[in-house]
């Protein structure tokens, strides 16, 4: 059926996503005009045409406290495809997964709430998408052209719940257990996704995949547990493989990366972000996978405020052999470099470490790092105007900035530095293998007691 052409009427339209009666004349917010600044990547967005007035889909939600609305979002979304805007102001409950990579030139309004039925995790597991890097899995995945994305954070819902405490309980007995990722953006070629809470992702919130020009602003995400279960891996986001990304204006509450830049990510823009309780910004972890290429290049991190974090500003780069780490994470021995990043403007407030480069990631045997040095190389790196303290965890360091041989590293700067430590005495960071001219702080020599296995 050509449902473009059917779909043109504003009525029909809406009958044909079943569209409650209860619509009268429901309020649309407008699209978010989103502007990257102050920083973009230089590379320019492709313009997003306004959708047809006359082609909203409306979905109305089944009954039930265990029923898949998963089939009517997906009809509403290939009627309104092709121009229209798909609106989703109600309560649903997605029980199954959604491939929704057909995608191209459709708004996609959120100002209801989206929930992932979490009866039953091992259905999760048995059902989600795959992929081969980190184990990932999703609920559904989002992809095609020119897609926008948005809610409304004034309107008290705008929500997408992965309902994460179910997992998070189950993996205490079962470290396995595979848990999707929240939201993944794979294969999407221009688009945006703004003014939305996210809450409670049994894994990372967001991966962005395979994907170019992608603008993310006004996200609210938070994960917090119940009874002391421990939150895991709850990264805010993940780019892979992916160009010319910006990310900005957002607050993320969570307990692992705030962001983070994994294999061949490339001119991204993260900026104006306030993160509590993560593992920083951090670029990897990259040379994970043995004789694999990672690259990350053209990054500028901006205008940041990280609080109650274990790092801030962050590069982590496994060693140069293969050596197994958790259950679920193994690796070294990759190939790529580190090129061309920037950290500019970084308040820190109570973070363990303000500053961690290691080429040692997941590896507590520092004599077998020395002995096989990262294959993957750092290279014009530049963290500047960072100001703040540190937590207790490591005074009197705030940091540490260690390559795992002199050649693996070079032209790395930092510069403007102010981080107090909580006694009062003088701040010290342990550099290695590094040129410690181009280091504006107070270097000391490594003491190699050092815990790099922090997720
Ligand atoms: C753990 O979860 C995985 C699914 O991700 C499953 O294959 C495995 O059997 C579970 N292990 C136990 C001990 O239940
Ligand atoms: C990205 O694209 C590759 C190649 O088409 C595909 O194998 C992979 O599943 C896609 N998604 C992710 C997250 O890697
Ligand atoms: C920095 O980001 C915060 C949001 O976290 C914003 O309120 C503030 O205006 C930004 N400052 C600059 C200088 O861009
Ligand atoms: C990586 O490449 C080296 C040299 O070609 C080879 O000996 C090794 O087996 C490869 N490792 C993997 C995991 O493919
Ligand atoms: C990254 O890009 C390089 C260069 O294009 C390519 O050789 C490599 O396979 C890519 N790596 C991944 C993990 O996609
Ligand atoms: C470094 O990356 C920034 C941010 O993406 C970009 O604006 C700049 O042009 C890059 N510099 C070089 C020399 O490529
Ligand atoms: C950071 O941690 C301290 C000590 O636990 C707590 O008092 C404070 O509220 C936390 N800050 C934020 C922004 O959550
Ligand atoms: C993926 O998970 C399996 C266990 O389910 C584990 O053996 C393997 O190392 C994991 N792969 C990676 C890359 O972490
Ligand atoms: C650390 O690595 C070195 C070099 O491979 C090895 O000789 C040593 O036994 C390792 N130490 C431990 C505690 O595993
Ligand atoms: C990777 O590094 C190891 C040890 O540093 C070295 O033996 C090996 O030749 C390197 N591999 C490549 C492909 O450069
Ligand atoms: C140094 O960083 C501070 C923020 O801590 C900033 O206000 C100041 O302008 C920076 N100085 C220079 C010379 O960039
Ligand atoms: C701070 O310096 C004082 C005096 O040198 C010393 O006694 C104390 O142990 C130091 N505290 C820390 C946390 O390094």
């Amino acid at each position: 059926m050509r449902f473009s052409s059917v779909c043109s009427v504003l009525a029909l339209c809406a009958s044909l996503a079943e569209a409650s009666p209860s619509h009268g004349k429901p309020k649309i917010p407008a699209r978010p005009v989103l502007t990257p600044a102050p920083y973009n990547s230089g590379k320019e967005f492709p313009r997003s045409a306004p959708r047809s007035k006359n082609k909203k889909c409306f979905v109305k939600p089944g009954k039930g406290d265990d029923r898949d609305d998963a089939a009517r979002i997906k009809t509403a979304l290939k009627k309104c495809n092709n121009g229209g805007t798909v609106i989703l102001d109600q309560s649903y409950l997605v029980s199954s997964p959604l491939d929704l990579t057909f995608l191209k030139h459709v708004d996609v309004v959120i100002t209801g709430e989206i929930h992932f039925n979490a009866k039953d995790v091992y259905y999760w597991a048995s059902n989600s998408f795959k992929y081969d890097f980190q184990n990932m899995s999703t609920f559904w995945k989002w992809g095609g052209k020119d897609v926008n994305i948005y809610g409304d954070l004034s309107n008290g819902k705008s929500v997408i719940d992965g309902h994460g405490q179910a997992y998070w309980e189950e993996i205490v007995t079962n470290k396995t257990l595979l848990r999707p990722i929240l939201f993944s953006i794979d294969g999407l070629k221009g688009g945006s996704m703004s003014n939305l809470r996210m809450r409670n992702s049994p894994n990372w919130f967001n991966i962005i995949a395979n994907s170019s020009d992608i603008i993310i602003s006004d996200l609210d995400i938070q994960a917090k547990s119940t009874g002391g279960v421990k939150i895991a891996n709850s990264d805010g986001w993940d780019t892979y493989r992916s160009d010319n990304v910006v990310i900005q204006n957002s607050f993320v509450d969570n307990t692992d990366d705030c962001v983070s830049f994994k294999p061949n990510s490339t001119n991204v823009i993260v900026q104006n972000l306030n993160c509590i309780g993560s593992h920083g910004i951090s670029v990897g972890s990259l040379g994970q996978y043995a004789n694999l290429t990672d690259i990350v290049e053209n990054l500028y991190v901006y205008n940041i405020t990280m609080t109650n974090a274990s790092d801030f500003a962050r590069i982590k780069v496994w060693p140069g052999v293969q050596s197994s780490f958790q259950e679920l994470l193994n690796g070294g021995g990759g190939l790529g470099y580190v090129r061309n990043v920037t950290y500019d403007t970084l308040h820190s407030i109570n973070n363990d470490r303000a500053i961690t480069i290691t080429q040692c990631y997941g590896q507590k045997n520092q004599t077998l790092c020395q002995e096989f040095p990262a294959n993957l190389t750092i290279e014009d790196v530049t963290i500047r105007n960072m100001w703040g303290t540190t937590s207790l965890s490591t005074d009197p360091e705030a940091g540490t900035l260690i390559c795992s041989a002199p050649d693996r590293c070079s032209n790395i700067r930092v510069e403007n530095i102010t981080i107090d430590v909580p006694s009062g005495n003088t701040t010290e960071w342990e550099c290695a293998n590094i040129d410690e001219s181009l280091l504006d702080i107070n270097c000391v020599p490594t003491d190699g007691d050092r815990d790099t296995t922090n997720g």
